[in-house]
């Protein structure tokens, strides 16, 4: 399995006080020194955390792999079609959110992602979509044109009691395995931490995990390098 950073928090921290740190393109140099083999940023319509400048120069500096995270709004397409990350990660968005809540609904928008996906296609981008784990949203993404899926870990990692936990495990599993039998290449991200995620490990379809406010946090106790690099070890073993 690999790991992907999220240093989306890096830059909410930078923005608190308006001035240049910390510098998310530092971060995702530490990260990627630690064995992160992946960087990934949302740049919001809101720009709340990442902001244009932060995309370009990830762009030029980020040398494993740049995942951006986005919606389909029609200036920030452009604005992928402009940088070329090595993936886009198609997730909804709501301004009210403190964060991506949910899968996308893939069934109800399948017209406007599947033209979004042809779009990224013509330049070269790879299109992953956030769904949840649920099989005629991975069948319509298959549908549509995506090569890859984001299984949403969200209700997983809420999860209350240690039955609802195994119940959502379940439903991971399943949608892993039927998502890799249509030839999807399976991620998975949301609210992974470093204790969740052992159980993660098993679902040998799911070939990476997407992290941020757990390392992020983590990283404001033991620094960044050592923060990414536990979760390192972990997921590569
Ligand atoms: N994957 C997606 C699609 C997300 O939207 C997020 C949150 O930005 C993550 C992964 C990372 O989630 P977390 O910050 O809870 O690790």
């Amino acid at each position: 399995m690999r790991l992907s950073i999220n240093i989306d928090h890096i830059a909410t921290l930078r923005n608190a006080r308006g001035g240049k740190e910390p510098d998310p393109i530092a971060a995702a140099y530490i990260a990627e020194l630690a064995g992160a083999e992946g960087i990934v940023c949302h740049l919001r319509e809101d720009r709340r955390h990442i902001r244009d400048r932060d995309v370009e120069l990830l762009r030029e500096t980020v040398k494993t792999k740049l995942d951006l995270e986005m919606s389909i709004n029609e200036e920030i397409l452009s604005i992928a079609e402009n940088i070329v990350p090595n993936l886009a990660t198609l997730v909804p968005e709501k301004r009210e959110e403190l964060t991506t809540e949910g899968g996308l609904d893939v069934i109800k928008n399948r017209t406007k992602l599947k033209r979004a996906i042809a779009r990224l296609h013509d330049k070269g981008i790879a299109v992953s979509l956030f769904v949840d784990p649920v099989r005629e949203q991975i069948e319509m993404a298959n549908e549509i044109n995506a090569e890859m899926i984001e299984l949403h870990t969200g209700d997983y990692a809420n999860a209350t009691t240690e039955i609802k936990r195994i119940i959502q495990l379940q439903r991971l599993q399943t949608a892993a395995s039927f998502a890799h039998s249509l030839g999807l290449t399976v991620n998975a991200g949301h609210g992974l931490n470093y204790t969740n995620i052992f159980p993660i490990l098993t679902i040998r379809e799911i070939e990476e995990v997407s992290i941020g406010h757990a390392i992020i946090a983590q990283a404001a106790f033991v620094g960044l390098f050592d923060a990414v690099n536990e979760m390192a070890r972990i997921v590569h073993r």
